[in-house]
Order: structure tokens, then sequence, then C-alpha cells
């Protein structure tokens, strides 16, 4: 009976613990280090027409639409005005949250 709720209590607290990971704002922070291994190839100097981090006269129409959108856009991939990005980047190992972190990275360089 007391292992029963010491592992039922466990497991409360896992949960707990994950629905609070997925209410978390995405993590600029931790984007940094994904956008370099998985974004710059094409996003640092514009390869394959992708928007350049930093060049704000390009992001600015982008980031009105806000960050959902474009993080929802980033993992499907998507086909834009000037070429087209594939879902994730072509990463998919990528988890859905460390493509919004990347996203959120991007975001804050470029406005
Ligand atoms: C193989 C090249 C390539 C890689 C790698 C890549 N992108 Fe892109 N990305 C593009 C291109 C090209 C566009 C512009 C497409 C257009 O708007 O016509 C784009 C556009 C975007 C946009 C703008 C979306 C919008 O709504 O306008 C975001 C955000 C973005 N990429 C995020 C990422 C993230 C995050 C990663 C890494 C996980 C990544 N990209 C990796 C090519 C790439």
């Amino acid at each position: 009976m007391n292992r029963f709720f010491s592992a039922a209590l466990c497991a409360l607290f896992v949960i707990s613990m994950s629905s609070v990971d997925a209410k978390a704002a995405s993590d600029a922070k931790a984007g940094k280090a994904i956008y370099d291994t998985n974004c710059a190839a094409c996003h640092k100097d514009g390869v394959m027409n992708a928007p350049k981090l930093g060049d704000k006269a390009a992001w600015a129409p982008r980031i009105k639409q806000g960050a959902a959108v474009m993080t929802k856009k980033s993992i499907t991939g998507f086909t834009g005005k000037v070429g087209m990005m594939m879902a994730k980047g072509g990463h998919p190992n990528l988890t859905d949250a460390q493509v919004g972190d990347a996203v959120a990275y991007m975001i804050n360089q470029s406005k």
C-alpha cells in the first residue's frame, strides 16, 4: 500500500512537471544552440533565399504574423514568396519545442 502510494505521488509529480513544461514560453536562450546547429546553415547567409538572421527588413513582415504562426510553419515546413523550407529545416529529430525555441531566438536577433 505504502509503495503504491509513493508511486502514485511520483506519477503525479511527473505529470505536473510535464504540464508546466508544455506551458513554458519558448526559451530563446536555449534556442541559440539549436539555431547554431540546425538553422544557421541557411539562415546565417541566406542560403536558398532564407531570411538572414538580423535582417530586420526581411523579418519584420514575418514577425508580424506572430511567433506561434512562424513556429507552426517551421515545424511543418512551408513554401513562401522567396523559397521553401522543409519541415524543421530538415531536422526531424528536433522536438516541436526546440523549433519554437530556435524561432524565439531568431525573432529576438532580428527585430
Ligand atoms: C535548408 C535551408 C533552411 C534551413 C536549414 C532552415 N530554414 Fe528556415 N527558412 C528557409 C527558407 C528558404 C525560408 C523562407 C521561405 C519563404 O518565405 O519563401 C525560411 C523561413 C523561415 C522562417 C520564417 C517563417 C515565416 O513565417 O515567414 C522561420 C521562422 C524559419 N525559417 C525558422 C527556421 C528554424 C527554426 C530552422 C532550424 C530548426 C530553420 N528555419 C532552418 C530555409 C531554411
